[in-house]
């Protein structure tokens, strides 16, 4: 838990979280706050299996799993490759539609790029890369707006995403072990699901089951299950979708979804019957080496 990239406060509720669930299962689980030196801890602290509660850089994008691989310590949810994929919003656009999936159209511009050329159709949201936690995200109506969203978000990233907004009905998809879970509904109150209306408890309206046909139900289950075979996912991930009149369009998979009590797939898992506990050491039980 903890790490080195923006979302480490988040990180720490996630992982205090999960700890005090392994704990009561009875497990004997020690917290690691994984900065430089984390290959020492996990030596000198003797890890048999790792439980990852990072969130972004360092954590969910196939760097601490890469270490992992090498040190021969099996750890929960996603391998090297998908992790680097989905932690890369553009690529893994790039991923979905070169498998057909419905995803917002985009731009992505670096830092010596200009937005000169290209033809803007607003509203857009503009956000970096790499990130989450709504961290770096603007909601961008007229060309006035643009120059500083763009700076926002490169401070978070080299590369910036500009991607048509879609209005619509967002839902979130979990999967854990290839089975989709009962698809939960964000509603912020704000209408923008950004840090304040994620983590500020009464900011969001959550509904489980979402309030949505079983066509388009059963629509967004195959989808979120698409998505996570074409990034190559294992354990548990969560894939974000808006809904709009021409069906559901996907916005992002996270490989460590939000394990704070509540937090999305915590939300989905509860509405099965499945206590917080209960899940945390069914995505421990997944833990492996991916090779
Ligand atoms: N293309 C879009 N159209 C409308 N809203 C969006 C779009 N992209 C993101 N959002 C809003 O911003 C939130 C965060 O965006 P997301 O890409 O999921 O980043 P994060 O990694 O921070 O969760 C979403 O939950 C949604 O409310
Ligand atoms: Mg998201």
């Amino acid at each position: 838990m903890g790490g080195l990239s923006a979302e480490r406060e988040i990180s720490f509720r996630s992982g205090n979280a999960c700890l005090k669930a392994l704990i009561s299962k009875g497990y004997n689980a020690v917290a690691i706050d994984a900065r430089r030196d984390l290959p020492f801890k996990l030596r000198d602290e003797g890890i048999e299996v790792a439980f990852i509660a990072l969130h972004g850089r360092y954590g969910e994008d196939g760097t601490v799993q890469g270490l992992l691989e090498i040190m021969g310590v099996p750890y929960t949810g996603s391998g090297v490759l998908a992790s680097a994929i989905a932690i890369n919003k553009a690529v893994t656009k790039d991923v979905l539609i070169s498998k057909g999936i419905r995803t917002p159209g985009f731009t992505t511009l670096n830092r010596v790029e200009d937005t000169k050329g290209l033809k803007i159709q607003f509203p857009v949201v503009v956000k970096p890369a790499k990130e989450g936690s709504t961290i770096g995200i603007s909601i961008v109506r007229g060309e006035e707006e643009l120059a500083p969203a763009l700076s926002e978000a490169f401070r978070f990233d080299s590369i910036v995403i500009i991607e048509q907004f879609v209005k619509g009905r967002e839902v979130t998809v979990s999967v854990l072990d290839g089975n989709p879970m009962t698809i939960v509904e964000v509603r912020p109150k704000s209408g923008f699901y950004d840090f304040h209306a994620k983590y500020t408890a009464g900011m969001t309206e959550y509904i489980c089951p979402a309030e949505i046909s079983s066509e388009i139900n059963k629509v967004c289950k195959d989808m979120a299950l698409s998505v996570y075979k074409a990034v190559g996912c294992s354990g548990a991930a969560r894939v974000d979708m808006i809904i709009d009149e021409a069906g559901p369009q996907v916005i992002e998979i996270n490989t460590i979804p939000g394990m704070t009590e509540t937090s999305l797939l915590p939300k989905a898992a509860d509405c099965e019957g499945m206590s917080f506990d209960d899940l945390v050491e069914r995505i421990l039980d997944g833990a492996s080496l991916k090779g």
